[in-house]
């Protein structure tokens, strides 16, 4: 199969590279040899490519900087997104776009359905819901796949800068946010089923790919320096309010994965087995 993969350099895009380059003509754009808003790129990339699937891991992903660069997030998040989502149309590719769980407000803990009404509450979960929303509009053989709280081989993640911190101190006390709920999930996971949804050409529509099981970036931490082996690390609950971030992340943004099992695909992994193997893979002690 012909992939591209735009946001091919970036965390999710490079575990899928990995993923699929001995199996599939995989091809990656990302910046800076491919700056995917400018129109002529996306025309260069169809015509020489001809790619049968589209997975669009390309975006503008630091959630507090969003605030401050809203037109820059809605031009790549959006703007891009629609312009994508019309080429992979008219050349009849597949289009795979990731989006993020930020588009829910996550107010209640309900874990949010695909059928739930998206009311994201941050510039980048507005930019990535208005992404979604032209993919539904203008390209009818997509797959949105919602994912949440990724780490993945390389890293920048929760788990990396935990890590990080870790290593430069093993003795140290931290804070860390425990009222904000959530699904850890590495990118291997969501590979593995990505990997599967490319043999399902009869799949369309919104699935939401998270690893099971809810935690808070709290336990998260916890559970990361248990495997890492650094015992001697104090970690204090602490609430949103005591932790200000330009974007107000949701309370309760953990996902049901109905679609998944109505579909027969793989199951997610529990989000502290694909934690363990991670932490196994990369930092073994
Ligand atoms: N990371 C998470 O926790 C998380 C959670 C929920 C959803 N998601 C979604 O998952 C997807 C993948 O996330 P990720 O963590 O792998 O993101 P990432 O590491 O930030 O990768 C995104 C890539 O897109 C590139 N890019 C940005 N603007 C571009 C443009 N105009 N043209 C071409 N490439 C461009 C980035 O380049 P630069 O680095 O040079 O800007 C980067 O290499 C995204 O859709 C994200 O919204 C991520």
């Amino acid at each position: 199969m012909r992939i591209l993969i735009t946001g091919g350099k970036g965390m999710l895009g490079r575990t899928l590279f990995n993923h699929w380059q001995a199996n599939h003509t995989c091809f990656v754009a990302d910046l800076p040899e491919h700056d995917l808003t400018r129109p002529e790129t996306l025309e260069q990339l169809f015509s020489e490519l001809q790619p049968e699937v589209v997975v669009h891991c390309a975006a503008m992903t630091q959630v507090d900087l969003c605030e401050s660069q809203p037109e820059r997030a809605f031009l790549i998040n959006a703007k891009l997104t629609e312009s994508l989502a019309k080429a992979c149309h008219q050349h009849q590719a597949r289009l795979i776009a990731i989006s993020t769980d930020y588009v829910f407000a996550g107010a209640d803990p309900t874990p949010q359905r695909e059928t739930f009404r998206p009311s994201p509450r941050t510039v980048y979960g507005a930019s990535k819901l208005a992404g979604e929303e032209a993919i539904r509009q203008y390209c009818p053989n997509h797959i949105i796949a919602r994912v949440a709280w990724l780490y993945g081989s390389g890293g920048p993640s929760f788990v990396h800068t935990m890590l990080a911190l870790a290593a430069a101190d093993p003795l140290r006390s931290l804070d860390v946010v425990n009222d904000q709920h959530g699904n850890p999930t590495s990118t291997t996971a969501v590979a593995k089923v990505l990997t599967a949804m490319l043999t399902r050409p009869d799949l369309t529509g919104t699935f939401h790919l998270t690893c099971e099981g809810v935690t808070t970036w709290y336990e998260f931490a916890q559970t990361i320096f248990r495997l890492a082996g650094y015992t001697a690390i104090n970690v204090t609950p602490c609430t949103s309010e005591a932790f200000k971030r330009p974007a107000k992340r949701p309370k309760w943004s953990a996902l049901s994965k109905d679609k998944l099992k109505a579909a027969k695909l793989p199951a997610m992994p529990a989000w502290q087995e694909a934690l363990a193997q991670f932490i196994r893979q990369e930092w073994p002690l």
